[in-house]
């Protein structure tokens, strides 16, 4: 059967959305189907900012960071009265299935939508790597590596002048990518939401660095984390055992979320937008198409809600004994 499928990406924008984009028009187009662009995500859908997207209208965004569909957090859609009109404004524009790109907030949309019976599929796409159902959401790598580079760059500075700089990465209330970012940038600490930390003994950690003879100390830290950048940096500053420690906070923030999506971002956005197609060519909807030991895996909407993705603990651990 023919579909009338409509895509829209909401949240914060990460590296890739584009190209899972690109990758439902040209599969869903490939299939003879028809494709409608929303933009401005939820908000749009409300407010019917429809446009029918073309083979042409994907070329030369693979590369391209953000998304060109534009995308928001609607307050308004949160309303069930907004939810039950959104399900009837896609019915009354013939839309025959819904593909929608974001994180959490994303797909607990999604969800609302799929609970009044309409066919939605979604696609884990936030920087933050907190979707259960896919081991990676796209964006994820692109941001590592955006927060890796800026590591390396202040771990030379930092060796000139043998300080300790505090690094605040992104993540909402999720420390995947400090705790990956800390790993591979070779920190010196690593503090993360998931683990409840005592500040001294952090301070004692950047600390002892030095006395064993580092040329510097890197703390990567979450910005969900009890202890900041900004508060770890006031506690230690505050504390006289550690005046030797004048720390320097450098908060990636946004900076994270731009620039053009790397090969894996690119390739699991495309594989996971036709993924979605598929679904829909299988009659199957209600579920985030995600990808799971390397293999795309179909989780049930109200699943993907409710659980929260957990930290490989074994990461954890392995990162406590790397920083020493
Ligand atoms: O969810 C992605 C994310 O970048 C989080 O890491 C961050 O906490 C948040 O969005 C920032 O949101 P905004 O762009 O609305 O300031």
């Amino acid at each position: 059967m023919p579909h009338n499928i409509a895509v829209l990406t909401s949240g914060g924008d990460a590296p890739g959305m584009n190209a899972a984009i690109r990758a439902v028009v040209r599969s869903a187009i490939h299939r003879g189907w028809q494709v409608i662009g929303i933009e401005s995500g939820f908000g749009g859908l409300l407010s019917g900012e429809f446009r029918a997207l073309q083979r042409g209208d994907v070329s030369g965004i693979i590369d391209k960071g953000g998304t060109f569909l534009l995308s928001t957090r609607s307050a308004a859609f949160m309303e069930e009265q907004a939810q039950a009109e959104a399900v009837a404004i896609l019915r009354a524009h013939q839309i025959t299935g819904l593909i929608v790109i974001g994180g959490n907030g994303s797909q607990a949309g999604a969800l609302a939508l799929a609970q009044r019976a309409f066919p939605v599929v979604g696609i884990g796409a936030t920087i933050d790597n907190d979707v259960f159902g896919t081991d990676f959401a796209v964006g994820v790598d692109t941001a590592l590596n955006i927060a890796l580079e800026a590591i390396d760059r202040i771990k030379v500075t930092a060796a000139s002048h043998q300080r300790v700089f505090l690094v605040e990465v992104m993540g909402r209330d999720s420390g995947y990518l400090a705790l990956v970012s800390g790993i591979a940038g070779g920190a010196e600490l690593i503090v993360i939401p998931e683990v409840e930390d005592d500040p001294a003994r952090m301070a004692d950690q950047l600390l002892g660095a030095y006395q064993r003879g580092h040329a510097h100390a890197i703390a990567v830290v979450a910005e969900g984390a009890r202890y900041d950048a900004d508060a770890f940096s006031n506690y230690i500053s505050a504390d006289p055992n550690y005046t030797k420690i004048e720390p320097r906070v450098t908060k990636l923030g946004h900076v994270q979320r731009g620039g053009a999506p790397g090969v894996v971002d690119r390739l699991l956005a495309s594989q996971l937008g036709v993924a979605a197609c598929d679904c829909f060519a299988r009659g199957e909807h209600g579920v985030l198409v995600g990808m799971v030991a390397g293999k795309v895996a179909e989780t049930a909407l109200p699943t993907v809600v409710a659980s929260k993705k957990t930290l490989d603990r074994e990461l954890i651990r392995l990162s406590g004994e790397l920083a020493y």
